[in-house]
């Protein structure tokens, strides 16, 4: 019997394209408006599909790549805003736990982040965010110990060329694209995120209901404060390849 596919999601063109020739189409599918392409990524069956940004288009095709293709893993490539002040634009982040930070109460004009599904009382407080599979990520950073990435340009660094860090960490979900230090910073203190992203936490909770693994990839295109939207312009095409090699990477451990 053949084993089942893997699932990759990417968010937009420019995450998809870095798949390019590694990846061998053999038919491809429409289903409610996303097109999913079969074939074989650097060997490996996998499903791939474009679903655009936010939370309900990641999480329509996670559903999807599980009910219509039997996906074992389900796995997103892709960039995302740096939080953490000790990563720079161009390092890559797996992320061990996913948070959808915009699901809450507002209290005194403030949000409250809440496990997704939960009620507006009692402190949702002891399970915030879905975890990844430990022995899974520890395996995968294993297999990336001693791996390099393309050096990151001048221009991307802030200063000079240097190696991109490829690391581990919670990962925060939400449907806004961040370009404010003052909002950064608080999720990067409150939630203690590495990255912030717009579909990797609505995947982990589809994935978690299904008892499928997640394993969500991010290469920093930028740090989330008042230049993100020009750095994510400038430094997509060079960050999102960084995210996509470190998948390929792995895909055999999968
Ligand atoms: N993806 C890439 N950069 C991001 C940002 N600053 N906020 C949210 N999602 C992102």
């Amino acid at each position: 019997m053949s084993q089942k596919p893997l699932g990759l999601i990417c968010a937009i063109p420019n995450e998809i394209q870095h798949f390019g020739s590694a990846f061998e189409k053999t038919s491809e599918k429409q289903i409610a408006g996303f097109s999913f392409f079969q074939g074989r990524l650097d060997g490996v069956e996998t499903v791939l599909v474009e679903a655009g940004m936010g939370k309900v288009n990641a999480a329509v095709v996670t559903t999807l790549l599980i009910e219509q293709f039997n996906c074992r893993v389900v796995l997103f490539s892709g960039v995302a805003g740096g939080v953490d002040p000790n990563l720079g634009v161009g390092d890559v982040i797996i992320g061990t736990k996913l948070i959808q930070h915009d699901y809450g109460m507002i209290v005194s004009d403030k949000l409250r982040t809440y496990q997704p599904g939960h009620l507006p009382i009692h402190l949702p407080t002891e399970k915030l965010g879905y975890d990844a599979d430990v022995i899974l990520i520890d395996k995968l950073l294993q297999e990336l110990e001693g791996f390099d990435l393309p050096m990151i340009s001048a221009e991307a660094a802030g200063g000079e060329s240097r190696k991109p860090v490829i690391t581990s960490g919670t990962i925060l979900t939400g449907d806004q694209f961040i370009g404010c230090t003052v909002a950064r910073d608080r999720l990067c203190n409150e939630l203690g995120g590495l990255a912030v992203e717009m579909e990797g936490a609505a995947i982990a909770q589809v994935a978690e209901h299904y008892k499928v693994p997640f394993i969500i990839i991010r290469s920093l295109s930028d740090l989330a404060g008042e230049e993100s939207t020009m750095d994510f312009i400038k430094f997509l095409e060079e960050t999102a390849g960084g995210a996509a090699l470190v998948l390929r990477r792995i895909i055999r451990l999968l």
